[in-house]
C-alpha cells in the first residue's frame, strides 16, 4: 500500500526494506525458539512466514505459543495475503467492526495507523492506547492476533504485554476464591468515546453500535488449550462487575489492573519494521504506548484478528 501526504524519506521513522534476498524456506527442523522475556513471549527464527506450513509444523507453533503467549517472528517482509493465509492457519480471521481502517480488497487485514493519504487518516489511529484483550467486547472474543510493522518511529510507539495467567497465580487464596464466578461487562462504545474526544477516530456509526452491544465475561477463564487459569481484564472495555455498585467495581478492577500490570508480568516490545508479533488474546492483555509524535512520525501497522470461543 503506498500512502502519501508525508515524505517517504522521513528520517524520524524507520521504513520496512526488502531484504537483498530471501530467508531459505525453512523445513521443520530449522525452526528454533527460545524464550523472549522472563514474563512470557518467545523469538521464533529461522523461519519465513510466507511459506506453506505442514499441518505438523503449525502444531509446533501452537504449542509454543501456548505455552509462551506471545510468539516474534523479526525480518518478515511479507505481504498481505501471505500475512492473512498464515493467521488462517490459526482460526477463522475476523473483519474488524471499524471497516474504513480495513484494507482494500483483503477486509481480513485491520490497519493500525497514523498515516494519512489525502488528508484522510489511511488506518485507525490510536489504537489501543490502554491495557485491553483484543475484541474482548464481543461474545466470542478474540484468540490471538497478529500484528506486522511496517513503518515505525525511531523511537517510541512500544507495545507492552501483560501475563494474566502468571498474575492470577500470584494472586493469594481468599482472592482467588472471591474472584470465582464474578463477570464484567465489556463495551466497545466505552473506549471509543475516549478515542473520539482525542480528536483521532470519528464516532461510532449505529450500524456499528448495534454490532458492538455489551457483552458479559467471567473475571477468571480458562484456556481452552492449556486448561490453564488467567484473569480475563481488559481495563480499555471493561466497564464494570456485574452486580457491584460502580465504587466496588472500580476498586476491584483497578486493583487487579495493577496487579496484573507490574513489570514482572511484562514484556516490552520495541518494535522494528517486518516484526510480526502473534499474541494469545485469551491469556494476555496489551497497551500500545502512544509516546510518539502523531503529526511527524510514521507507525503503520497491519492486523489480522482470530476469532476465539465464548470465555469460560
Ligand atoms: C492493538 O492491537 O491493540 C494495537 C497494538 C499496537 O498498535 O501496538
Amino acid at each position: 500500500m503506498s500512502v502519501t501526504g508525508e515524505s517517504d524519506t522521513s528520517t524520524r521513522s524507520r521504513k520496512s526494506k526488502k531484504p537483498a534476498s530471501k530467508p531459505s524456506r525453512a523445513t521443520k527442523s530449522d525452526i528454533s525458539i527460545s524464550k523472549a522475556s522472563q514474563a512470557l513471549g518467545a523469538l521464533v527464527t529461522d523461519i519465513d512466514l510466507s511459506k506453506d506450513f505442514s499441518d505438523s509444523e503449525i502444531a509446533t507453533l501452537r504449542d509454543a505459543f501456548n505455552t509462551h503467549g506471545l510468539l516474534l517472528f523479526r525480518d518478515q517482509d511479507i505481504s498481505p495475503e501471505a500475512h492473512v493465509a498464515f493467521s488462517k492457519r490459526f482460526g477463522e480471521l475476523e473483519h474488524h467492526v471499524l471497516n474504513d481502517a480495513l484494507l482494500e480488497g483483503l477486509p481480513e487485514i485491520y490497519i493500525l495507523s497514523n498515516l494519512k493519504k489525502n488528508g484522510k487518516r489511511v488506518g485507525r489511529a490510536g489504537a489501543g492506547h490502554y491495557w485491553h484483550s483484543d475484541l474482548s467486547y464481543m461474545a466470542h472474543p478474540s484468540l490471538g492476533s497478529l500484528l506486522r510493522s511496517i513503518e515505525v518511529p525511531e523511537v517510541g510507539g512500544d507495545t507492552m504485554f501483560a501475563n494474566l495467567a502468571v498474575a492470577y497465580d500470584a494472586l493469594s487464596k481468599p482472592m482467588k476464591e472471591f474472584l470465582e464466578g464474578l463477570e464484567a461487562e465489556h463495551s466497545f462504545a466505552n473506549v471509543q468515546k475516549r478515542v473520539v474526544s482525542l480528536g483521532l477516530n470519528k464516532p461510532l456509526t449505529p450500524e456499528q453500535l448495534a454490532q458492538t452491544p455489551s457483552v458479559v465475561h467471567p473475571l477468571v477463564r480458562e484456556h481452552p488449550e492449556t486448561g490453564r487459569k488467567s484473569l480475563f481484564l481488559s481495563p480499555g472495555f471493561t466497564t464494570g462487575i456485574v452486580g457491584m455498585t460502580n465504587e466496588e467495581s472500580a476498586a476491584i478492577l483497578e486493583f487487579l489492573a495493577d496487579h496484573a500490570s507490574q513489570p514482572r508480568f511484562v514484556y516490552r516490545h520495541a518494535w522494528k519494521p517486518n516484526d510480526v508479533v502473534f499474541w494469545d488474546n485469551r491469556t494476555l492483555m496489551h497497551y500500545a504506548i502512544n509516546d510518539y509524535d502523531y503529526e511527524n512520525d510514521r507507525r503503520h501497522m497491519h492486523r489480522t484478528t482470530i476469532r476465539g470461543e465464548r470465555a469460560h
